[in-house]
């Protein structure tokens, strides 16, 4: 009798993960900060193919793919023969025929990854499509919270954050909407008009009027690839009213994130990077454990 094949667990939105499977994600990736070695994707092959450019998110899932002991290929998009005008559809077949136990892809068209997903057998993880989603972003931000909030998930519930910046474009942004939202987070968009999408959650275009009444700073970078014109006056004018200073911090005990890459001094104030209250650096390790979690669930 042939086994059942199960259909491949992927990853391309936050709401594709119940609440129960982010905790034990969250759980096992806090098991990971031990950063041993394992062995747990041993023999399992994983491709990277980032069409955009990416320093923290390809390195990051690439170091938890080798800390389980799986083989990882990175597809060089520059060099690879989507360059030499390869349809989307047969670079799929090609890498499905290779015989993958994952694939990791970041696009900038937002859906990429369920494209993909219909062409191929094995699971897909979705390292950012277009202004779409970045699920493991939201997910490493949420561990980052979660450990700063007494490491318990229920201390997020009626905590605010203010999301700051270009949220319109940023899948960052539209992945952390929901899940820090389910987790019981007031969510307050800060923006000037032109980067706030239409919503229904709180909004405002003064960052100083809600800063006293925040428990955290999630500020973003301008997403300049994803604008067809300029569409506001100058960085300069942009970071005069958004940008994180210890000035608008004051003594609070607010913490600030930020995914990276950072423009400093339009994001978040040199001082600011500095200050202990700033956990842009835990993110990234918590990206690292976190991905690992991620692949284990999606592949072992
Ligand atoms: C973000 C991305 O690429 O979506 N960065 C990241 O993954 N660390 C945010 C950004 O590029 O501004």
């Amino acid at each position: 009798m042939q086994t059942p094949t199960l259909a491949p667990k992927h990853l391309l939105r936050t709401s594709d993960l119940s609440l129960s499977q982010i905790e034990s994600i969250l759980n096992k990736a806090q098991v990971y900060k031990d950063m041993q070695h394992r062995e747990i994707l041993k023999n399992k092959t994983i491709i990277t193919i980032f069409f955009e450019n990416s320093t923290r998110t390809l390195s990051s899932f690439e170091i938890a793919a080798k800390r389980l002991g799986a083989d990882v290929i990175r597809l060089d998009v520059s060099k690879s023969s989507t360059a030499k005008g390869e349809s989307m559809s047969d670079t799929a077949a090609n890498l499905n025929a290779m015989k993958p136990n994952a694939i990791i892809i970041r696009h900038k068209n937002a859906g990429a990854g369920y494209y993909l997903k219909s062409q191929v057998s094995c699971p897909i993880i979705n390292g950012g499509d277009g202004a779409h989603a970045h699920p493991t972003q939201a997910l490493l931000d949420l561990l980052t919270l979660k450990e700063h909030f007494d490491n318990d998930l229920h201390n997020l519930k009626g905590k605010k954050i203010a999301i700051i910046g270009d949220i319109k474009n940023s899948r960052v942004a539209n992945s952390n909407i929901e899940l820090l939202s389910r987790f019981g987070m007031e969510v307050i968009l800060v923006a000037p008009p032109h980067f706030l999408p239409p919503t229904t959650l709180r909004t405002t275009h003064n960052l100083r009027e809600i800063a006293k009444e925040v428990d955290v700073f999630m500020s973003l970078r301008t997403q300049t690839e994803r604008h067809d014109k300029q569409i506001y006056g100058s960085l300069k004018d942009y970071a005069s009213q958004y940008c994180l200073t210890l000035e608008i911090l004051g003594d609070t005990n607010a913490i600030v994130l930020h995914p990276g890459p950072v423009h400093r001094n339009i994001d978040i104030d040199d001082e600011v990077l500095k200050d202990s209250r700033c956990k842009v650096l835990e993110q990234v390790t918590n990206g690292v454990c976190v991905r690992m979690a991620v692949l284990e669930f999606c592949c072992a």
